[in-house]
């Protein structure tokens, strides 16, 4: 983590590049936003004709196959070589691009992240998962591909939409849930986190939740870095949430997902008896307090078996459903008999009535009227 990483005074880019050749790739919204300072920068700190910057698609629907080759065709007309570097400054669907775009490159190169959303900041940037979405289904195409670096600076969070905050939020609500119960506490403590309007703004909260999520983050990937335990806390969150991004057409956001699916997964292990009722009732209510979803109208029982089918064959024909038995602490259903269709229906039917008693609308702004 640093601050002002893209004023010229602030060498730590630049030393990651060395003496590579460099090119480097933003998302349209980033480039409005800081393509003329990233120009600055690397016009200051970089010999002239290393470096190119380029503007590729954003968006789920542009996390393809297709804008892989047209960041390796950029490469190629920069003559990027072996040695060479591609930077991605972006969120995750920017990161996770340039990432596999590096890694099939010329047999793989170099990439640095400069991790400008907080799902990057705490989860996409973390890790060495690359990949783009494929055949129908989320990151179906991929490598693991470690980042040269992967820098975050707090200070690109002041201009992203509160939505992409709050899917942000999902990602540190999962990682609090499954390690740890101060973390959990400090988000209901401040429910208005991240909010740019927030006063007061608690800059040392914020920057304590978000190296507290990261390092929780490093110590759950380190020593399963290739995932080749499928049995993974970190996938609390990330049973259905796959199903209901993809079949919403990428209307739930990939965080939104994550929320409904904790949510989901929260009140299974209530109605098997796993998690108590005040547990669960604890995370349902930071998700819903945090103004992100606990239910989506793709969200069928139908959809729900299906995605239970697709992560069972995605963990090597194990369930591995992550549950929390409270906060701070889960374990793993395995198996699809473990988990009776009514338990998801009586789930569903549940959130919903929730959601239908405030109105079918969620308090996104409950915080503030605090
Ligand atoms: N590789 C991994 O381990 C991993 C982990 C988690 C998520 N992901 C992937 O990350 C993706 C989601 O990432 P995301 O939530 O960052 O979304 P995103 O990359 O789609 O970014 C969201 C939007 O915010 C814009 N944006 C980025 N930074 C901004 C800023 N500072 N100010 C204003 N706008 C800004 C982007 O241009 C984009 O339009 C998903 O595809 C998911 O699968 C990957």
């Amino acid at each position: 983590m640093t601050e002002g990483l893209l004023s010229p005074d602030n060498a730590l880019l630049a030393e990651h590049i060395g003496e590579r050749r460099v090119c480097a790739f933003v998302s349209p919204t980033v480039n409005r936003l800081y393509g003329e300072r990233l120009r600055g920068y690397f016009r200051t700190r970089l010999p002239a004709s290393s470096w190119t910057l380029s503007v590729i698609p954003a968006g789920e629907q542009n996390k393809s196959l297709v804008t892989v080759e047209q960041v390796c065709a950029s490469a190629k007309e920069a003559a990027l070589d072996r040695n060479g570097v591609m930077v991605a400054i972006g969120g995750g669907v920017t990161t996770d691009v340039v990432g596999f775009a590096a890694s099939i490159y010329a047999r793989g190169v170099r990439y640095i992240r400069l991790n400008t959303t907080l799902v990057g900041q705490v989860d996409a940037g973390v890790g060495v998962k690359t990949g783009v979405n494929a055949l129908g289904s989320k990151n179906m195409f991929g490598a693991y591909h470690a980042p040269h670096a992967s820098i975050n600076d707090a200070a690109f969070l002041d201009t992203l939409p509160r939505r992409d905050v709050l899917c942000g939020l999902a990602e540190i609500i999962k990682m609090a849930v499954i390690r740890d119960d101060g973390l959990f506490r400090s988000l209901e403590q401040h429910p208005g986190i991240f909010h740019r309007d927030a006063r007061p703004r608690r800059a040392n909260v914020e920057e304590h939740v978000i190296r507290t999520s990261i390092r929780l983050m490093l110590e759950e990937l380190c020593p399963n870095l290739r995932e080749l335990n499928l049995a993974r806390p970190v996938d609390f969150g990330h049973t259905f949430s796959p199903a209901i991004e993809t079949a919403s057409g990428y209307r739930v956001a990939h965080g939104e997902a994550v929320a409904i699916d904790m949510a989901v997964s929260s009140h299974l292990a209530r109605l098997l008896g796993i998690c108590d009722a005040e547990e669960c009732e604890r995370i349902v209510d930071l998700i819903v307090d945090l103004g992100l979803p606990i239910f989506d109208e793709t969200c069928t029982p139908e959809l729900m078996q299906h995605a239970l089918r697709a992560s069972w064959e995605r963990r090597g024909r194990r369930l591995n459903i992550v549950v929390p038995t409270r906060v701070g602490s889960i374990r793993f259903i395995d198996d699809l008999d473990d988990l009776p269709g009514s338990a998801i229906e009586e789930t569903l039917k549940a959130l919903q009535a929730r959601v239908r008693s405030v109105g079918g609308r969620f308090p996104v702004s409950a915080w503030s009227s605090r």
